[in-house]
């Protein structure tokens, strides 16, 4: 049993938030809610008050909200923040960081994850400012549950539509609940550059920092695998719950996979491994400086990914992610990496988009697997990896004739 934060913002879809911390409720989750003064105009404090059996904050200045134990508490204390409806107007104010009301200071104030059930009239839903706040939101980690298509109250019919309560309900559910739907199995990620040397003191190397793989095996953790992370030279520290192989080049990422491969149940390869090596491996000595240019002879390394597809070649075990980052036809090329790597999926990145790529928290990804691609917006790699390991975990799960108990 947690407790949940729901926040409700005015809107005329207010009424079915009460039946939304009713099914909280009903799921064992304590509620505490918290409402903009405008959704007071919608729907009274006292119903939520009356089946939350909790004070409902209307109002920073209500006598009590900033002394009342409990109140100060909700930020620290709720497993979850849910916000529904979320408004036009409020879903602006968080993207802006506005802390003007309790609400909006409850989601500046709380590390707990954010989830928002938009609501609102269909131009104002597809308007590019609430479009680019969302995006913000989402780029942040905020979950949203997408508003639906049809009859709106104004009288418009389009997209804007608050989910149906069950719908945010399971989605709530859902984050308070991690799936622990790999326990039990063998999770095998790697992440970082490689670098490799030249000599003692150089290197070749890329702008990896790791953090996509990492984020995935933090993720298949939190889903209880048993993860290995084969991690390349990089300054972000690895997420604990998991064995780290510390690895530098390409040759020693390769060897450390290859030893794993046998045990796993799944393999992403999120890192970003040199393609070519200094021919013969690195100078013994430092180079000396010389007069004219110096030419340096490269061979290619193994391609790691390619050859555990090689190896797995003709059986479905374990799953095979690969990346793929383009600046053009990204799909194109994907696909084709795809097949040739012959891998279940490859998450290909746009790193000629603004977010996408090394360096930052968020991704622009689109899956590729042989039924097909899907694209994603703008979102924080935590967002990311878990579609990655939803997949995975898909492709894991029993068939349904294999669940079944003979009679
Ligand atoms: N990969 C690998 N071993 C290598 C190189 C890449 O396992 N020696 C993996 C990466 O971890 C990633 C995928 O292959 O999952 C990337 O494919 P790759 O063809 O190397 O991508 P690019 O380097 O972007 O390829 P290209 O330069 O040909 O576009």
């Amino acid at each position: 049993m947690a407790l949940v934060a729901v926040g409700v913002s005015g809107g005329i879809s207010a009424y079915k938030a009460v039946e939304v911390v009713r099914l909280l409720q009903k799921a064992g989750h304590e509620v505490a809610v918290v409402m903009t003064r405008a959704a007071t105009r919608f729907v009274g404090p006292l119903t939520f008050e009356a089946i939350t059996r909790r004070r409902v904050v209307t109002s920073q200045w209500t006598p009590g909200a900033n002394a009342d134990i409990e109140h100060i508490a909700l930020a620290s204390d709720a497993a979850l923040f849910l916000v529904v409806p979320a408004t036009a107007n409020t879903i602006a104010r968080l993207a802006h960081g506005l802390a003007g009301d309790f609400l909006t200071s409850l989601a500046l104030a709380t590390r707990a994850p954010v989830l928002l059930a938009p609501a609102m009239n269909t131009h104002m839903y597809d308007h590019p400012a609430t479009q680019a706040n969302l995006a913000t939101l989402r780029s942040r980690g905020v979950h949203l549950v997408e508003p639906g298509e049809g009859y709106l109250a104004c009288g418009w019919v389009g997209k804007g539509r608050l989910a149906e309560p069950d719908v945010i309900a399971a989605a709530a559910l859902r984050l308070l609940a991690p799936s622990r739907a790999l326990a039990g199995r063998r999770v095998l990620v790697t992440a970082g550059p490689t670098f490799e040397d030249l000599d003692p003191v150089r290197y070749l190397g890329n702008r990896s920092s790791g953090r996509m793989g990492m984020a995935v095996a933090a993720e298949a953790a939190a889903r209880g695998a048993d993860v290995t992370l084969v991690l390349g030279p990089t300054a972000v520290e690895p997420p604990g719950g998991m064995r780290v192989v510390r690895v530098r080049s390409a040759r020693e990422m390769h060897a450390a996979v290859t030893e794993a491969r046998d045990h796993a149940d799944a393999i992403v390869m999120a890192a970003a491994v040199a393609d070519y090596a200094p021919a013969g491996g690195p100078a013994g000595g430092k180079v000396k400086k010389q007069e004219g240019p110096l030419t340096v002879t490269l061979e290619r390394t193994v391609d790691i990914l390619a050859d555990l597809g090689g190896w797995r070649a003709g059986r479905p075990h374990p799953v095979l992610v690969g990346f793929a980052a383009e600046t053009s036809d990204v799909l194109a090329y994907a696909a084709r990496k795809r097949e040739s790597k012959q891998v279940d999926l490859i998450v290909a990145n746009d790193v000629s988009q603004a977010g996408a790529g090394f360096e930052v928290d968020t991704n622009v990804a689109s899956f590729v697997t042989a039924s097909g691609t899907q694209s994603f917006p703008l979102e924080a790699k935590s967002v990311l990896a878990a579609r990655i390991v939803d997949f995975i975990a898909a492709r894991l799960a029993p068939a349904a004739s294999d669940r079944m108990v003979p009679a």
